[in-house]
């Protein structure tokens, strides 16, 4: 299938009121000419971005108040980017953390986590690939998962579990979709400067000045790429890859337990100051 070209196509993106949706969003509009459906929570904040992206780049945006862990809200995002629209590509960014030991977090929190990372993930996944079948444009969906999906990371365990499932889920769907003209990417980043680590206290202890930790418009662009070019899996940074590469090389055990001797040092940073 030939890369996918964005101009004047509708584009969904997910968690773009911050973060790597926000620069996707962003890299989408001004570099590809796309229209946009973006959707999140901060309304406010979608519609400043929409303001933003309408002056620069001439696209169209469309913002969808957006609650992902409410499944009335997932129905509801599908109902709104598909109302007299034909939707291209679907960017499922939107993502959340619980950080900690498993025993000390809110059930709640992980509830609503694994309604937002795996839930909405699969309903729109189920929802938007037959309409971009009959669309008929060999369309395509970007899952963003995490590093933390490949190598476990203990406190953060169940969203390990939550982004193991996405690669899973993605690269299955890859295989499955093969005879159609659709395609299921994966997008596997390491760390990257946004909300999300400062929300959690992470960015105390992961600096940014750590070559572990992207910079989210860098991050945003290889994810774009990714989806553009219908990769399999893809993941960003060539640190990132090396580290993978040494991570495969050791057993499993080893280097969980050297991540998780780093995210203990993080934790109590985050506690203490
Ligand atoms: N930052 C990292 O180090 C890192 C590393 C690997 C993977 N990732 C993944 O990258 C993705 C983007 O994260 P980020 O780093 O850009 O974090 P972020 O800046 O915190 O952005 C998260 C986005 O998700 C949206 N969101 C959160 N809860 C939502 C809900 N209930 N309904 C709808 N939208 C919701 C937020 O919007 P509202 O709050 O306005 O709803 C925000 O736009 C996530 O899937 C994350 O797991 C991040």
């Amino acid at each position: 299938m030939p890369n996918m070209e964005f101009r004047s196509r509708w584009v969904v993106v997910t968690g773009a009121s911050s973060g790597l949706g926000r620069e996707i969003a962003r890299h989408l509009a001004r570099d590809h000419g796309a229209n946009l459906i973006i959707a999140a929570r901060r309304l406010e904040r979608l519609e400043e971005l929409a303001r933003e992206l309408e002056a620069d780049a001439g696209v169209e945006v469309v913002c969808a108040q957006t609650d992902l862990s409410r499944a009335e809200d997932v129905e509801e995002l599908f109902r709104v980017a598909t109302d007299g629209r034909e939707v291209y590509a679907v960017i499922l960014n939107a993502g959340i953390t619980c950080f900690g030991e498993h025993r000390s977090l809110e059930w709640e929190d992980l509830q609503r986590m694994l309604s937002i990372n795996v839930m909405s993930t699969m309903r729109l996944v189920g929802l938007f690939v037959p309409h971009l079948i009959e669309a008929g444009r060999s369309g395509g969906i970007l899952l963003v998962s995490s590093m933390a999906g490949l190598v476990p990371v203990p406190y953060q365990a169940a969203y390990s579990g939550t982004k193991g499932f996405l690669i899973n889920f993605g690269r299955c769907l890859w295989h499955e979709l093969r005879a159609e003209n659709v395609t299921v990417s994966t997008f596997v980043p390491g760390g990257i400067q946004t909300e999300l680590l400062d929300i959690h206290g992470l960015s105390k202890h992961f600096k940014r000045s750590n070559p572990m930790v992207m910079a989210a418009d860098v991050c945003a662009r290889e994810a774009v790429r990714a989806l553009q070019r219908r990769r399999y899996m893809h993941v960003p940074g060539l640190v990132n890859r090396v580290s993978l590469l040494l991570a495969d090389l050791m057993p499993r055990r080893l280097s969980t337990s050297v991540i998780g001797a780093e995210y203990k040092k993080a934790l109590a940073t985050a506690r203490t100051t």
